[in-house]
């Protein structure tokens, strides 16, 4: 099959807004646990950060230098554990702001993390696989003083894959001297991924979408869905919805969209998305962009892809009822604010999207001791760690009447602060 031709991609979204979500998602938070300046500051302040330079050898001889960098925004309950990222948007403020996230993610689903993300600002569709590998092992070799599996532990995010991961984990083995698996998560099962961990972030979208339809009295066998973001977290989310019973009538890439009221066929769309590289242009449905997207007339929309999709205007236009916050940061605080006065239920991002930290905690687990579980022994401990946080969340939105992103900040942060606490400040 010859390479298929894409449409021109957005520039995409500048994201430094990123951090200022971040940062006022905090202030709420601390708002609400009445927290002094000084908790704040320590909260709201990355621990370490490392911004590196990546010289890269094209594949036609000339040199370019790229940007790379790593942040620990929190290490007080445990290693660092985060994404990388290979974006043309990513910089410095956008790492740091995913990094918080991954803080409170790690905290609200109890896994003895803190919070990290790394990033290098490249676009990976412009480059062959040589050249990103060459790019992966140069960065990591400028981060290993950061990462280790008692340090840092990374994962894939926009733009890096199970391949990356295995380049990442034998960068760092080689340098050390012998196979260290528990380096990176999200690794191809060959050396020593999971079961699982590659769809476990679209699960845990599903089962927390689920459970937020539970407290309503309703089902995904009663709804309709749209979905933003057709890559390794919307895609897969996709095909769960649709296995649950959901209508899914509409989905985008960047390339564009695609919508049929009466539901897509979900494994036609997943043959047309391995064939072109993108559902645009998918004849089982009508043209769609994804601003119309997220304005459809649907019970959950999933935003699945980048920050900031859901501005103020756009969750305006909002008709869902539920928004399932599969991407990271994909509302800003006055989106939020928006929604909140529309009656819109958001399952926050730290909640609905941390089934992939779930199953990477897993992967570590089981690297750590050489001992590899079964598929259902990873869906059905998933399954439970979800509903638990999911449960945990709701409760502390139910009884303090607030909403289930503060609820969840709630919860996260406070976890954080206890551990910083009870550890004390050295020296
Ligand atoms: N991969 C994981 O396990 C994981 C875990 C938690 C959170 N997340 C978050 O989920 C989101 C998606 O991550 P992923 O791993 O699926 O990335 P990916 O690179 O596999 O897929 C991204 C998808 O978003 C689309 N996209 C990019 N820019 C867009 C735009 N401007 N408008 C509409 N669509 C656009 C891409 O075409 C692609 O379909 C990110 O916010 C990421 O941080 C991912």
């Amino acid at each position: 099959m010859p390479a298929p031709t894409l449409p021109p991609a957005p520039t995409p979204a500048t994201t430094s807004s990123a951090l200022a979500t971040a940062q006022a998602q905090l202030a709420s938070a601390i708002e609400i646990l009445g927290y002094d300046a000084g908790m704040h500051a320590v909260l709201a302040t990355p621990r370490r950060e490392m911004n590196v330079a990546i010289p890269l050898r094209r594949d036609d001889g000339s040199i370019q230098v790229l940007s790379g960098y790593r942040v620990q925004h929190n290490i007080s309950r445990g290693p660092g554990k985060g994404g990388l990222r290979y974006s043309a948007g990513v910089d410095l403020d956008e790492v740091r702001a995913l990094a918080m996230w991954m803080t409170w993610k790690c905290a609200i689903v109890d896994v003895p993390y803190g919070g990290a993300k790394g990033g290098v600002t490249i676009d990976p569709r412009t480059y062959s696989a040589a050249e990103l590998e060459r790019v992966t092992r140069r960065y990591t070799s400028e981060i290993m003083p950061m990462i280790g599996p008692e340090r840092d532990i990374m994962a894939p995010d926009i733009g890096t894959d199970e391949r990356v991961m295995a380049w990442v984990m034998d960068t760092y083995s080689v340098n050390i001297g012998y196979t260290i698996p528990a380096v990176t998560t999200g690794k191809p099962l060959a050396v020593g991924g999971s079961l699982g961990r590659a769809t476990a972030t679209s699960r845990g979208v599903v089962h927390t979408a689920a459970a937020a339809l539970a407290d309503a009295g309703t089902s995904l066998a009663e709804v309709t869905a749209a979905v933003q973001g057709f890559g390794k977290v919307g895609s897969h989310a996709v095909r769960f919805l649709a296995e649950a019973g959901a209508r899914v009538v509409a989905v985008s890439d960047e390339h564009g969209g695609v919508h049929a009221p009466d539901g897509l066929d979900v494994a036609a769309l997943q043959r047309h998305v391995q064939e072109q590289g993108t559902v645009a242009g998918f004849p089982g449905g009508e043209p769609i962009d994804n601003a119309g997207l997220l304005a459809l007339d649907v019970d959950v929309l999933i935003p699945a892809a980048v920050e900031g999709v859901l501005d103020a205007e756009a969750a305006g236009r909002v008709k869902a009822r539920w928004v399932v916050e599969g991407a990271n940061g994909p509302t800003t605080p006055e989106g939020d604010r928006v929604l909140a006065e529309r009656g819109v239920v958001v399952v926050p991002d730290i909640l609905a999207n941390a089934g992939g930290v779930v199953v990477s905690y897993f992967e570590w687990v089981q690297a750590n001791q050489a001992y590899w579980w079964t598929a259902r022994e990873i869906e059905e401990r998933l399954e439970q760690r979800m509903t638990t946080a999911y449960g945990e969340v709701a409760a502390l939105a139910r009884a303090e009447s607030v909403s289930l992103r503060d609820a969840a900040l709630v919860i996260g942060v406070r976890r954080v602060a206890e551990a910083h606490l009870i550890r004390g400040l050295y020296p």
